[in-house]
């Protein structure tokens, strides 16, 4: 199911380079890098009443991902968080938020994939709309698993957040065209890797899995929530997982900024039971929302 669109996002303030324009001003040109190979880094945010959740750690991974990618003049920190709290006042917002952090390594003298044609330096889009949790996380999502695999680290290394997303853009048309929310992707190898937005757990007999983080994204949700199971004694283990050991999972769930914590009901046609009786991912929830005050960073707003 698509969200209906907020109207109040009509009228949006973007951020783009170094101010504020109107929606149907907010543009980048022909020449930037973005158009040019999908040559940009981003990040996503949420506001939770009038703080940030994790934007430490976001801005981190963002500077990471473009230094990775050899950016020139990557702007400081503190000009990002500027850049987000101008435009966050600017749309009166404060809380039920999602902002779509980009880099792009900015405008070329002419067209071309070497990053010596890109003299201008880095270009910055701050994009806040007024966005819920992506999914229903009370009724769950239903899952298939996708024919298009995660990228490994000799393709294209996952820990760099960058903007190439056609791999999951095509799993997400899989899972549209087969009436389901979301795809899993496996890695080379054939061990699950992620969901196409999200990362992806499994509980079996009161124990916590995740693949490791090779192929897919390391999660700053996914990252929170092993840390609250480290806290509530839940044993968590990161290793290679199949699709078999998740059709037989107790429970399963995706971890995202956009999401939080989604339980998911069914992949690939299998009903997700519980056999244990027990239910770690309702403690997980109940101490993420806990946390979520914790980890956010307020911003004067
Ligand atoms: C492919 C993919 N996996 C997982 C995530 C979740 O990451 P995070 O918890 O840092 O939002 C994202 C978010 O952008 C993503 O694009």
């Amino acid at each position: 199911m698509l969200q209906p669109f907020d109207q109040r996002n009509k009228s949006i303030q973007i951020w783009v380079g170094d101010r504020l324009f109107p929606r149907g001003e907010a543009k980048v040109s022909v020449f930037d890098s973005s158009v040019q190979g999908g040559d940009a880094v981003w990040e996503g945010l949420r506001l939770y009443r009038g703080g940030i959740f994790s934007l430490d750690e976001h801005l981190a991974r963002l500077e990471a991902s473009a230094h990775a990618l050899c950016f020139r003049n990557i702007p400081e920190k503190e000009f990002i968080r500027e850049a987000i709290i101008k435009t966050l006042r600017a749309n009166g917002m404060k809380d039920g938020v999602h902002i779509r952090l980009t880099l792009t390594r900015g405008e070329k003298i002419t067209s071309g994939m070497d990053p010596r044609l890109n003299e201008a330096g880095p270009c910055l889009i701050v994009l806040a709309e007024w966005k819920p949790i992506v999914y229903d996380n009370t009724a769950g999502i239903r899952v298939i698993t996708s024919s298009v695999a995660r990228n490994s680290p000799r393709h294209l290394d996952s820990k760099i957040h960058h903007n190439n997303l056609l791999n999951n853009i095509q799993a997400k048309i899989q899972a549209t065209v087969a009436g389901v929310d979301a795809a899993v992707m496996l890695d080379v190898n054939g061990f699950v890797s992620e969901l196409n937005d999200t990362n992806l757990f499994m509980v079996k007999d009161g124990r916590l899995f995740t693949p490791h983080a090779d192929a897919c994204l390391h999660g700053i949700t996914r990252g929170v929530v092993i840390g609250i199971a480290r806290k509530l004694n839940i044993p968590v283990t990161e290793r290679n997982l199949s699709l078999t050991e998740f059709y037989n999972a107790d429970e399963v769930f995706g971890t995202g900024t956009m999401g939080e914590l989604t339980p998911v009901v069914e992949m690939d046609g299998r009903q997700i039971r519980n056999r244990s009786g027990q239910q770690i991912l309702d403690q997980l929830r109940k101490e993420f929302a806990n946390r979520v005050a914790e980890h956010c960073v307020a911003l004067p707003l």
